[in-house]
C-alpha cells in the first residue's frame, strides 16, 4: 500500500494573483484518451461553479475497427475536434471568447500525444486571448465530478476512482488533499472489464457491453476468484480474475485451444459475463467496507471514473452504505466517463481557492502520461 503526500495539484502555478474577475468563465478541455470534451463553467467568488455548457466527441466509432484505442489516431482526431466543440459550448452558453478568464486542461495522466494535443490547443488559445492555462490532473477531474450534481458531497470523503487505467482508494480532505489508501497491483478494473469483454467476443468498448450482457446471465453459475479479498489492506488485483475467465471460457468453449476468442453459447457467455461482474463488484464492495471503517470519521463515499457507471456496482455500494450508515455519491452517468465538465469544474475550484495566475506565469506545456494523483503538477 502506497501513500502520497497531500499536495495541491497546481503547485507549479502559484505565482498569484488578481481578485476573481467578475462574471467570467473557465473553459475545461479534456483529451487524455479517446474522448474530446470541452465545457464552460462560471467562476463565482464563492459557492459552487455552475456548468453553462459542455460538448463531447467520442472516438469510439473510429477505434472500434481496431478493437481498442490507436494512440496516433486519437491525437489527430482530438486536433480536428477542438474548434467545433469550442464553438458548440460557446453557443450553448450564449457567450463568446472575451468572457474567458482562464482555461483548464488535462495535462496527465493519459496518452502522451493526446495530452499534448489538448495542452497545445489550450496554450494557443491562452496565448491568443492572454488568459492563463491551468494544468489539471485527469483523476482529480474524475474525483470532483460528483460535485457537478445537485446533490453534491461535501469534504471530507473517501473516493473510489475506478476507470480504464486506475482503481484506487483515496482519503479526500479537501481540494488538493488526496491521500492514496490502496490501489490495484496490476490491471485496473476497467481494463479487466474491457479485456474480458474482448475474450467473450464483445465489441469495444467492452465495459458497457459486458455490463449489458451480464444482466441476462446468472452471476452464481461460475465460481470465479475474488483476488486479494482478505489482503488486510485496500490493495486489489484483477489480473487473475481475467485469467480465470479465460480458462473458464476455454473449458466451456466448443473449440478448446482457440487462441483469442472462445466461441460460447449465448447462455454461457451471459453467465460468464455476470459471474465476472459479480466478482469485481464483490471485491470493490468488500474493500469499500474496509475503506470506510479505516476512515471512521468520514461518512461519505464518492465513486468516480468510467466503471462508476456500472449499475450493479452502484446498487451494491448503495446497499452497503445503507447497511453501514454512510452516504454514497456517484457522478451523473454522463460525467462518469471522460468529459470536459469535470476539468472545467476542477479548474474553477482551483482558481477560487488559489486565485488566478497571471497569463505569463501560467504557460507551461509540460504533460505527464504517468502522474500519481497527489504529486506535483508538471514542472516547466
Ligand atoms: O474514466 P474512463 O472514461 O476513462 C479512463 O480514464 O480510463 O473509464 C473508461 C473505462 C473503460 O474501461 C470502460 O470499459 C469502463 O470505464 N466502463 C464500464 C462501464 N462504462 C464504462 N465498465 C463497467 N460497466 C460500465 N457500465
Ligand atoms: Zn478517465
Amino acid at each position: 500500500m502506497a501513500s502520497s503526500p497531500a499536495t495541491p495539484a497546481l503547485k507549479a502555478n502559484t505565482a498569484m494573483q488578481s481578485p476573481l474577475p467578475h462574471n467570467r468563465l473557465v473553459l475545461g478541455i479534456e483529451s487524455s484518451c479517446d474522448e474530446t470534451g470541452l465545457a464552460l463553467c462560471t467562476l463565482p467568488s464563492q459557492g459552487q461553479p455552475a456548468l453553462l455548457g459542455h460538448a463531447l466527441h467520442s472516438q469510439i466509432t473510429m477505434h472500434k475497427a481496431y478493437g481498442g484505442v490507436v494512440p496516433e489516431l486519437a491525437s489527430r482526431d482530438h486536433i480536428k475536434r477542438f474548434l467545433p466543440l469550442l464553438n458548440a459550448v460557446l453557443d450553448q452558453a450564449k457567450t463568446d471568447l472575451k468572457q474567458l478568464a482562464a482555461s483548464a486542461v488535462t495535462t496527465g495522466p493519459g496518452l502522451p500525444g493526446a495530452l499534448m494535443a489538448g495542452t497545445a490547443f489550450a496554450h494557443g488559445l491562452g496565448f491568443g486571448l492572454n488568459i492563463p492555462v491551468l494544468p489539471i490532473h485527469h483523476l482529480e477531474g474524475h474525483l470532483l465530478s460528483p460535485l457537478l450534481s445537485t446533490q453534491a458531497p461535501s469534504f471530507p470523503f473517501v473516493a473510489l476512482l475506478v476507470s480504464g487505467g486506475h482503481t484506487q482508494w483515496f482519503a479526500v480532505k479537501g481540494l488538493g488533499s488526496y491521500t492514496l489508501l490502496g490501489e490495484t497491483q496490476d490491471v485496473a478494473a476497467g481494463e479487466a472489464f474491457d479485456k474480458t469483454a474482448k475474450m467473450l467476443g464483445l465489441p469495444y468498448p467492452g465495459g458497457p457491453a459486458l455490463a449489458a450482457l451480464a444482466q441476462q446471465g446468472d452471476p452464481k453459475r461460475f465460481a470465479l476468484p475474488r483476488p486479494m479479498l482478505h489482503s488486510g489492506n485496500l490493495d486489489m488485483s484483477f489480473s487473475g480474475l481475467k485469467t480465470a475467465v479465460m480458462t473458464t471460457a476455454m473449458r466451456c468453449s466448443a473449440t478448446p485451444g482457440a487462441q483469442e476468442r472462445y466461441p460460447l453459447s449465448p447462455q454461457d457467455q451471459a453467465d460468464l459475463a455476470a459471474s465476472f461482474q459479480a466478482a469485481v463488484v464483490d471485491v470493490l464492495v468488500h474493500k469499500a467496507k474496509q475503506a470506510m471503517q479505516a476512515t471512521a470519521n468520514t461518512a461519505r463515499l464518492v465513486v468516480a471514473g468510467g466503471v462508476g457507471a456500472n449499475t450493479a456496482l452502484r446498487q451494491a455500494l448503495l446497499n452497503l452504505g445503507q447497511q453501514q450508515g454512510f452516504e454514497v455519491f456517484f457522478p451523473e452517468p454522463q460525467w462518469c466517463t471522460d468529459n470536459g465538465a469535470m476539468i472545467a469544474l476542477a479548474g474553477a475550484m482551483h482558481i477560487q481557492a488559489q486565485g488566478l495566475p497571471t497569463a505569463a506565469t501560467a504557460y507551461n506545456m509540460s504533460t505527464r502520461s504517468r502522474w500519481p494523483l497527489g504529486s506535483p503538477s508538471p514542472a516547466i
